[in-house]
């Protein structure tokens, strides 16, 4: 019988000692590792992004981040390039904002003395661009004076100051009036109004390209003066409820116009001023561009009964109903500083239930309104 040998692969020293020795410096590095992953997590877990975590890992930050918890200015700063640790308390108490510049700006505004009550209202009234602009200038004064109202925007900041100094209103009122570009000639630097909603503002700072065109329904001769006048049908039908219980209470109320293309409005005008003159045109009727008609949302109302529509008591009706059908009375005497329109008893606008019901019940212009609720 012939013998089988077994060969045996034993590893022979030296290798045998090198693997054990790469074995041992694996799960030491594999022990790190987790201790590592284990840190990161444990900072992640209070609230900060991973690169934010690595910073304050590496950095000793991990019991002052414990201490303070969650904060996103300052997740900010460690994940910042930007990042400046003689800052470290003051981004702690500034108000995180979703700009891309946060941190540098900040340095800026801390720089510049700037207090973090005032860095905190800068950052919070203007885009990132705008706060950049502004933490380019030389410190300025009346940060809160102006930018307490939420409304207000850093960028109009000198604007409010001229205003102010020229006008002397109150501060509310300066933000309110710049804001809808009072501070400007009517119809110059105008902005064109490209929301279409029935929330669109269109007066002599804002106006509507030649080319808009709405979509318009036909009104039937039952609720206007003349047959072929057309509306949005939103406000079309809001009109028709109108009208219905206008028409319960024993009163009649029509459409004397409604529609008006950027043309009809070029017609109207010359209209007016043929027979009424220039200064008459310049109080009442808005140049092609900017009338409220050219939306499809506006319209002049006539009583059934009586020529002058102001003596009328369709026009108290309409003051005290119109709201609940979503029309508001767009030029008021008290308001001609706002609108910069004459006093108009016989227009009105369409903005929907809720917006009318609000402009009603806190006695503001539809310029008011979106300045304090929509111009965000
Ligand atoms: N009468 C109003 C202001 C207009 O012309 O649109
Ligand atoms: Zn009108």
């Amino acid at each position: 019988m012939g013998t089988v040998t077994k060969r045996k692969y034993k590893l022979k020293e030296p290798y045998l000692g090198i693997l054990k020795i790469v074995g041992v410096i694996l799960l030491i590095l594999l022990v790190i590792f987790l201790f590592y992953r284990y840190q990161i997590n444990s900072i992640k877990k209070i609230g900060y992004s991973e690169k934010a975590s690595n910073y304050i890992l590496f950095h000793f930050k991990k019991d002052y981040v414990l201490q303070v918890g969650e904060n996103k200015t300052l997740n900010a700063a460690f994940e910042s390039s930007d990042y400046k640790e003689e800052y470290l308390e003051r981004y702690r108490k500034i108000t995180y904002q979703n700009h891309k510049n946060l941190i540098k700006n900040i340095n800026t505004l801390i720089k510049k003395k700037y207090s973090d009550g005032d860095i905190n209202l800068i950052l919070s009234h203007g885009s990132d661009s705008d706060v950049t602009e502004f933490s380019k200038r030389d410190r300025v004064r009346y940060i809160d004076e102006f930018l307490s109202y939420d409304f207000a925007k850093i960028s109009n900041y000198d604007r409010y100051v001229n205003y102010s100094d020229l006008e002397g209103d109150e501060d509310e009122d300066v933000v309110i009036y710049v804001n809808m570009d009072l501070d400007k000639e009517p119809y110059t630097d105008a902005i064109e109004e490209k929301n279409y909603g029935i929330d669109m503002v269109v007066n002599k700072h804002r106006f509507l390209s030649k080319k808009f065109n709405p979509d318009l329904v036909k009104v039937s001769t039952k609720y206007a003066s003349e047959a072929g006048m057309k509306l949005r049908s939103e406000a079309y039908e809001a009109f028709i409820k109108m009208s219905k219980a206008c028409e319960k209470d024993g009163l009649g109320i029509v459409i004397n116009s409604a529609y008006r293309s950027y043309d009809d409005q070029v017609d109207t005008q010359e209209y007016y001023r043929k027979w009424y003159g220039d200064s008459y045109v310049e109080k009442y009727v808005a140049k092609p561009g900017f009338s409220e008609h050219q939306t499809g949302l506006a319209i002049d109302v006539g009583s059934r009964s009586t020529n002058v529509f102001a003596n009328s008591k369709e026009y108290q009706w309409m003051l005290d109903n119109s709201y609940k059908y979503g029309y508001i009375i767009r030029y008021e005497k008290k308001y001609e500083h706002m609108t910069l329109f004459r006093a108009e008893p016989w227009h009105y606008r369409y903005v929907g239930v809720d917006i009318a019901k609000k402009i009603h019940e806190e006695g503001i212009t539809l310029e008011e309104y979106y300045v304090r609720y929509l111009d965000k």
